[in-house]
């Protein structure tokens, strides 16, 4: 019987008890013995459940007890999460976790800590909820030159993105139903300023090129902003708006990324992605694309992840060897602006046709975009590729001429 303990009893934490509890005889056959909670961590009082004895306050309790061999860190935050996880590993336990923020801010010093105290730190839960996508990097597409990952990674945004196509919503209102439905924080601003996002880009950057990518690294835009416009031209072009992740290794070897609304063709893979969920394209040079769908966050898709991560840390109790990167090397992530992008612009302009005259004097070849209602000084389109800083001091030329742009959201062929 293989003895565990789960830090934090909030919406993941409680979900992790549950499964390990509900499915025990298929745990057993995978894991090869039984796995059982002996403890939980939680300041707060959870009196009447059928489990209320195992709750402690004190991280000790876990840390010297010798009989439990994993520790599901579910807590969130960096600290004291940081901290339990590294006395843990220290102790000689494996490690699993949901906790986004803190892989994302230590995971290569984590990742090295559990191999030097020969146990795994293992979190598949933290990027896309229930979607089986940090395995499949790092075991799956282990034969690839992986080239470029591009998702939603986010699903109170996605839904929130959603709603304003499919029911004409501007943002604030469909920002407060994702929060009646329950599905956005109260403060959403870790979702809505792609700050989440960003976290999970990090992670899934870092594996599949090896040297860590640290938040401040990623430029980071939300999806405050957007528009019941943007949308509509959106429409009109062929697309729809999605907030996309997106790492790219250059052929220099150096790596861009960003979080950010988009432009999608309606064809994309992951145009159709609606509602709460993500979806994460992985290029690859043997495999092309492979896309991962499911559901990005919630109670039991995510304790799925986690719990798998406890049956891979209780069966194979050594350090993992294909799951690690290296710390960042300097200068290995490129300034974003130095990339190539599509742009739809929208400028405020009385006259149209000076505006037009501008913009393909600046862009070279646009497609002008119309909507339903557009207002006479109002004029948008969408330029060819090209590198983001001659977008960025264009769009600064048309402010100067008295064209100031409304909104600039980048094209992406994904
Ligand atoms: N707030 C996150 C989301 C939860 O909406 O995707 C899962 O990380």
């Amino acid at each position: 019987m293989a003895k565990i303990a789960v830090l934090g009893h909030g919406v993941v934490g409680s979900g992790v008890v549950e499964v390990v509890h509900d499915n025990q005889q298929s745990i057993l056959s995978r894991a090869g013995e039984a796995i059982e909670v002996k403890r939980i961590l939680d300041l707060r009082e959870f009196p009447g459940l059928s489990y209320s004895d195992r709750f402690t306050k004190d991280f000790s309790e876990i840390v010297g007890d010798p009989e439990i061999s994993v520790v599901a860190e579910v807590m969130g935050g960096v600290h004291p999460a940081y901290e339990f996880s590294m006395q843990a590993l220290r102790a000689g336990k494996s490690v699993v976790t949901s906790n986004k923020e803190l892989v994302a801010q230590k995971g290569a010093e984590l990742l090295a800590v559990a191999q030097e105290n020969g146990v795994k730190y293992l979190f598949e839960a933290s990027v896309g909820g229930g979607i089986p996508i940090i395995r499949p990097l790092h075991q799956c597409l282990a034969a690839n030159e992986l080239t470029e990952i591009v998702g939603i990674l986010n699903g109170t945004t996605n839904f929130i993105l959603t709603k304003m196509f499919k029911e004409g919503m501007e943002f604030g209102e469909a920002l407060a139903e994702a929060q009646r439905l329950g599905y956005a924080e109260r403060d959403p601003s870790a979702d809505i300023e792609g700050g989440d996002a960003c976290r999970k880009i990090c992670i899934l950057a870092s594996l599949a090129f090896g040297k860590h990518v640290y938040p401040d690294q990623v430029e980071t835009q939300g999806i405050t902003k957007l528009t019941a416009a943007d949308v509509a031209y959106a429409g009109s072009w062929g697309g729809v708006i999605k907030l996309i992740g997106r790492a790219k290794k250059r052929e220099d070897g150096k790596l861009t990324a960003t979080v950010g609304p988009a432009f999608i063709k309606s064809d994309s893979q992951l145009a159709g992605i609606e509602d709460v969920f993500n979806g994460i394209l992985v290029r690859g040079n043997a495999i092309g694309d492979v896309v991962f769908y499911g559901r990005g966050a919630g109670k039991l898709p995510t304790a799925s992840a986690v719990v798998a991560d406890i049956i891979d840390a209780v069966k194979n109790p050594g350090p993992s060897k294909s799951l690690h990167w290296e710390d960042a090397a300097e200068n290995q992530v490129a300034d974003w602006r130095e990339d190539q992008a599509a742009y739809y612009i929208c400028l405020r302009a009385a006259d149209n046709e000076r505006a037009r005259a501008a913009a393909s004097g600046l862009f070279g070849e646009i497609q002008a975009l119309s909507r339903d209602d557009k207002p006479d000084d109002e004029f948008a389109f969408v330029t060819v590729p090209l590198p983001e800083s001659k977008i960025l001091d264009g769009a600064a030329r048309l402010a100067e001429q008295g064209m100031p742009a409304l909104s600039m959201i980048r094209v992406l062929d994904c």
